[in-house]
């Protein structure tokens, strides 16, 4: 890692959650080469976040690790006061936390539905509500961003394409989508910005299944017109973008990043 000459997010305060592994890892690094400080949650897996904290240090960053479990009100609440008494105030959240319990519909049991819909939906309401109490507290500052805040949703193209055996995901990124519209049109007059990214298949260890083996890679590469599986960097370039001022005035949308898998790949020679 190295520290960016153009750093777009420099003097702002970022949160990414779920940032001890996967896509939130390579956003909370991205974030922290491009000037913001940031803190790196991660549910109760102190030893990769603190990981990911020497690493962005070592460039030359500003990071530290918070612990807290994203669906539960009173963790988010204090991750968010220990955040903002290290740093002073939020002007970036990253909701990105987000988890699979894959099961076909007559098997899957209400625990695996709750506990997925707790994490990627309830998870991203509460620190949304957080991050834009302190948005709004705060308002805009000349010099540091001409936004009030910038919340980033990690959604899925699985908000978009429907997903059999995996019912409570696709539900979960669903109701992302239009909490993230819903919120975008709410803060507009705030000057707070709401979007979304929509990652498709990324190598990360939420779909391992799906890319470790050649096999499996060739079979998930029909699903993908750019051919090639995408990587958290392709994710994190996104994030930085949306949480720039190089993005005033896109508010409210979901920036598939995804290698044109929602562009309905099995039409290139069916239909
Ligand atoms: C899921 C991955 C999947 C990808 C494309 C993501 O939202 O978490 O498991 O590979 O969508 O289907």
């Amino acid at each position: 890692m190295k520290q960016m000459d153009y750093q777009p997010l420099a003097g702002q305060v970022a949160l990414v959650t779920g940032a001890s592994s996967g896509i939130g890892m390579g956003v909370a690094k991205a974030l922290a080469l491009a000037g913001a400080s940031v803190g790196v949650n991660h549910p109760n897996m102190p030893d990769s976040a603190n990981q990911v904290v020497e690493e962005i240090r070592a460039a030359g960053g500003t990071a530290m690790a918070l612990s807290a479990d994203v669906g539960n009100e009173d963790q988010v609440r204090s991750m968010f006061a220990q955040l903002i008494e290290s740093y002073g105030t939020i002007d970036i959240l990253v909701a990105n936390a987000g988890l699979q319990r894959d099961a076909a519909l007559v098997d899957m049991t209400l625990a695996e539905w709750q506990f997925v819909l707790n994490v990627n939906l309830t998870g991203q309401f509460l620190c949304a509500r957080e991050a834009t109490r302190e948005f709004l507290r705060r308002g805009v500052v000349p010099g540091r961003s001409v936004a009030a805040g910038k919340i980033i949703c990690m959604s899925s193209v699985h908000e978009k394409i429907p997903w059999a055996g995996h019912c409570n995901y696709a539900a979960s990124k669903g109701g992302v989508m239009l909490m993230m519209k819903s919120l975008a049109q709410e803060l507009a007059p705030h000057h707070i910005r709401v979007n979304s990214i929509g990652p498709g298949a990324i190598k990360t260890p939420i779909n391992r299944m799906a890319w470790e083996t050649p096999e499996a890679e060739t079979e998930l590469l029909k699903l993908i017109p750019y051919n090639r599986v995408g990587v958290p960097a392709d994710i994190a370039r996104a994030a930085v973008w949306l949480a720039s001022d190089d993005s005033d005035y896109v508010t409210g949308i979901t920036l598939f990043v995804d290698g044109g898998m929602t562009l309905y790949p099995g039409f290139a020679t069916g239909g």
